[in-house]
């Protein structure tokens, strides 16, 4: 049974993060003449749409033969959406190691791939924060898995234009797939996209959701359009001494932010629509201002450092990446004050060095085209301040 290390925040009393941590409907975005996303990559036959991109994978999971008695290779950095599909399937996980930079260490596949019963169907391969992998270890993993006849996964959960790229290769084959979740790219309120060859997928399309829940997500996306330009201010002064503790549990289902209920269920409409509308060229290019402003507001801090110092040119990049030499008191300091962060601070326990010290020293911090200026200067003065 996987064995997880948790951080408990509950005594903490961390206040909601003052900016939003992804992007609103933004009308300024959508092109009403029509968008810019090419339309066989929405609405081709070799693509199917979810509710999120867990759900995505559970059907990439499920064409790739994961059920009970077998195996998903995960990288050892990973949050529990990545893996809660397999165990939905009754399947198990193995982890395979990564190295600083969040590349796949091909040596660990390969070792996990020796035994002859290994059981293994199907590997996962993030495109971590937008970016995409180095060509040569893609397609040193895609050997790897032609080799054994397992499916190769491309979680392109953070990387939208990677997936836009990249999807017809996975079109084209029977063993390879791309996923990703739209609503971390597009202002829209919910998405999970698979790529796939049409032989793969079950003759029943993803259910669509019913009026009621397309109305009330147009609720949630006109009120969170309004909130998103809020002026970020520092929150309400907490006990600063309050603190959270890692916690060992053992499961051996998917974790409670999976729903088997969402399975097979599509993607709103309202989100189709949004996706089919946006502009992405100035979309990107606020990613990517967002993204340079970050890298100057850290450049010589002495308590951080960013993990992805170099943007490439074809790089939407999702979140700003950055690793802290002490998450205590950083990470609370911080907290504390409002700041939005992700953190994948509840993992499998494996032995890969790298995922165990980024469990807690690896902040993910938003970068995305809806910040406003006054709330990435709020959020890098504060950063900046806390790691000087
Ligand atoms: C790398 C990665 N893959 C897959 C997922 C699952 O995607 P979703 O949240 O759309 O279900 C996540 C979720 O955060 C993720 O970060």
């Amino acid at each position: 049974m996987p064995e997880y290390q948790r951080f408990d925040a509950v005594a903490c009393e961390f206040p909601r993060p003052r900016v939003p941590l992804l992007p609103a409907l933004h009308w300024a975005d959508i092109g009403f003449g029509g968008g810019t996303v090419a339309p066989a990559l929405i609405d081709g036959t070799a693509v199917r749409h979810f509710a999120r991109g867990r759900y995505a994978m559970h059907a990439a999971c499920q064409a790739g033969g994961i059920g009970p008695g077998t195996v998903l290779l995960a990288p050892s950095y990973h949050c529990r959406t990545m893996i809660d599909p397999a165990l939905a399937l009754g399947g198990t996980v193995l982890f395979y190691a990564v190295d600083s930079d969040l590349t796949p260490r091909v040596d660990s596949i390969r070792a996990l791939l020796a035994p002859r019963d290994h059981g293994i169907k199907a590997l996962v391969l993030p495109h971590y924060f937008g970016f995409e992998q180095p060509p040569a270890l893609l397609a040193a993993v895609s050997a790897v898995c032609r080799h054994h006849g397992i499916m190769l996964i491309e979680d392109c959960s953070h990387a939208w234009q990677v997936a836009a790229k990249r999807a017809q290769t996975g079109q084209a084959n029977a063993d390879h797939v791309l996923m990703a979740s739209p609503y971390k790219f597009f202002g829209c309120e919910d998405g999970g996209v698979l790529w796939a060859n049409p032989a793969l997928f079950p003759i029943t399309p993803p259910a669509k959701p019913g009026l009621l829940r397309e109305i009330k997500a147009f609720k949630s996306a006109w009120s969170r359009n309004r909130a998103a330009h809020a002026t970020a201010t520092a929150a309400e002064p907490r006990d600063p001494a309050l603190r959270g503790h890692d916690i060992l549990e053992r499961h051996d289902g998917p974790s409670a932010q999976y729903e088997p209920a969402m399975e097979n269920k599509n993607s709103l409409a309202l989100s189709r629509w949004v996706m089919r509308r946006t502009r992405i060229a100035p979309l990107v290019e606020r990613r990517r201002r967002h993204y340079t402003q970050w890298l100057e507001a850290v450049a010589g801090a002495r308590g951080g450092q960013a993990l992805m110092p170099d943007l490439p040119d074809d790089c939407a990049p999702y979140m700003f990446p950055i690793t802290i030499a002490e998450p205590d008191p950083v990470f609370y300091q911080l907290k504390h004050a409002g700041m939005p962060i992700f953190r994948w601070d509840d993992m499998a326990v494996s032995s890969c060095t790298v995922a165990r010290n980024y469990r807690l020293h690896l902040l993910h911090l938003p970068c995305h085209q809806g910040l406003s200026a006054q709330q990435m200067a709020w959020m890098t003065a504060l950063v900046s301040k806390a790691l000087a």
